[in-house]
């Protein structure tokens, strides 16, 4: 008679939803439930008695094997996972959509029968549905690993444009610079060519007065001479002509040696350098942009040398200049300022042009944004300086009003941490 905890455990286990095979310690089937029956067509009676091995020839007996020894040596469980390459005994079970799939993961127990008889429990059970979540995720892995590498690409495509654009805006800027400087040498340079030219002929007239000592009769007719030859007139304007002449070959010099600061545009070296200086250099250079647009008025207070590339410095403040230049539509103001704050320094050019919308501010420092109509703007001047500033670890401030005018502050570290200088390298 069978016992009531052996009804309810007979019921439970044929009610399982997931294959159950108990084998005797030769491996030989004792038993299995209902679910085994179904998923193999193979007949409990049949089969009974006989070694597992046989009964299912597709068995992977070199890993049953292993599990037995495990079992065995260690007295517990064994799992062979479905994550394992080939499946244990390959019962079928049917999928959500009617398919018939390979049960995946197999448990193997040892368990004593009454009396101490070894024997060996198989359970069989379907992990299909993590096994395909699985396949997914690692789907997914592989596709977000493709995204990554294809990301990366497109970070040094960018990198590389980027400098690209920083190295075609240096261009511009030297293409404005030599514009602008041709511009500036030509005016000097035409008045002091035209100067010449007018004292070649008071030379002249000089000449015939000095020439006319020895032909003259008297000193009366020597006078004549002299008064013919305007020579007061000429006496008063050689003195201007001198003097206005000495003034041009100064601008020049003055223009030449701004523009060997700035020739250094590849430079990379941070260097104390003067910031008075700089600003001094770049309003020389572009002064032929600005002074048909606006006045100039300097507010500089009290400033340390900075740590920094001047060359590249210089470039901001030209980009800041001619901006503020662009921005004044008839005649305007720039005003440049400049303070020491504990270990920052700032400088800032405000203008009184048309203003930034607000809308807009955010996206003036986006390489190739420019609102100036085609040959006017590259879109590239405030990229360009946003980058120099971050590489010298400052920061750009813009405070702007329609209609009133804009103001950009840079902030720049005094003194740049030594990593970057290299100057505590060695
Ligand atoms: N001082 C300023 N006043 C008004 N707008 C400005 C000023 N500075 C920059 N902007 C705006 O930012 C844009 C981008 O400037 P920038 O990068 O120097 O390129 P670009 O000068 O070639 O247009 C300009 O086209 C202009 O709309
Ligand atoms: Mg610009």
């Amino acid at each position: 008679m069978e016992t009531n905890s052996e009804i309810f455990f007979e019921t439970l286990v044929e009610g399982l939803n997931i294959g159950v095979i108990a084998l005797d310690a030769d491996l030989q089937i004792l038993h299995w439930n209902h679910f085994v029956t179904q998923r193999t067509g193979k007949c409990l009676d049949d089969v009974r008695g006989r070694p597992i091995a046989k009964v299912f020839p597709e068995t992977n007996n070199e890993r049953f094997h292993k599990m037995i020894e495990l079992v065995r040596s260690k007295g517990r469980h064994v799992y062979h996972h479905w994550l394992e390459l080939s499946h244990l005994i390959p019962l079928r079970v049917e999928s959500p959509d009617g398919d018939m799939l390979p049960l995946h993961s197999t448990l193997l127990f040892p368990y004593d029968h009454f009396g101490g008889v070894r024997r060996y429990g198989l359970i069989m059970y379907d992990t299909g549905a993590i096994a395909r979540s699985s396949g997914q995720l690692e789907a997914a892995l592989v596709a977000l690993s493709k995204k990554q590498a294809e990301q990366d690409q497109l970070i040094r495509k960018l990198e590389a444009a980027n400098s690209q654009l920083l190295q075609s805006e240096k261009l511009a800027a030297i293409g404005q610079l030599a514009a602008g400087v041709a511009h500036e040498i030509n005016n000097p340079i035409g008045y002091v060519l035209s100067n010449l030219k007018t004292l070649d002929g008071y030379v002249l007239d000089m000449l015939r007065i000095i020439d006319a000592v020895d032909e003259v009769a008297s000193l009366d007719e020597l006078r004549q001479v002299k008064r013919a030859l305007e020579y007061d007139y000429i006496r008063e304007d050689i003195k201007a002509l001198i003097c206005e002449s000495g003034d041009g070959i100064d601008r020049v010099k003055q223009i030449i040696s701004a523009l060997k600061d700035f020739s250094y545009i590849d430079e990379e070296e941070f260097r104390p350098a003067d910031l008075h200086r700089g600003i001094e250099t770049t309003l020389n250079v572009v002064n032929n942009e600005i002074k048909y647009k606006a006045e100039v008025v300097k507010e500089f207070g009290e400033l340390p040398e900075l740590e920094c590339i001047p060359s590249q410095i210089n470039q901001v403040v030209m980009n800041l200049l001619v901006n503020a230049a662009h921005s004044i539509e008839q005649f305007g103001r720039i005003t440049l300022r400049t303070a020491c704050e504990g270990d920052w320094a700032w400088f800032e050019v405000e203008d009184t042009g048309k203003g930034i919308e607000k809308k807009l501010l955010n996206r003036i420092y986006e390489p190739f944004f420019t609102t100036k109509p085609v040959g006017k703007g590259t879109g590239l001047g405030l990229a360009l300086s946003y980058n120099i500033v971050q590489k010298h670890n400052g920061r750009i401030e813009v405070h702007s009003e329609v209609g009133q005018g804009t103001c950009f502050r840079v902030w720049l570290p005094v003194c740049q941490p030594t990593a970057l200088t290299g100057k505590d390298a060695k």
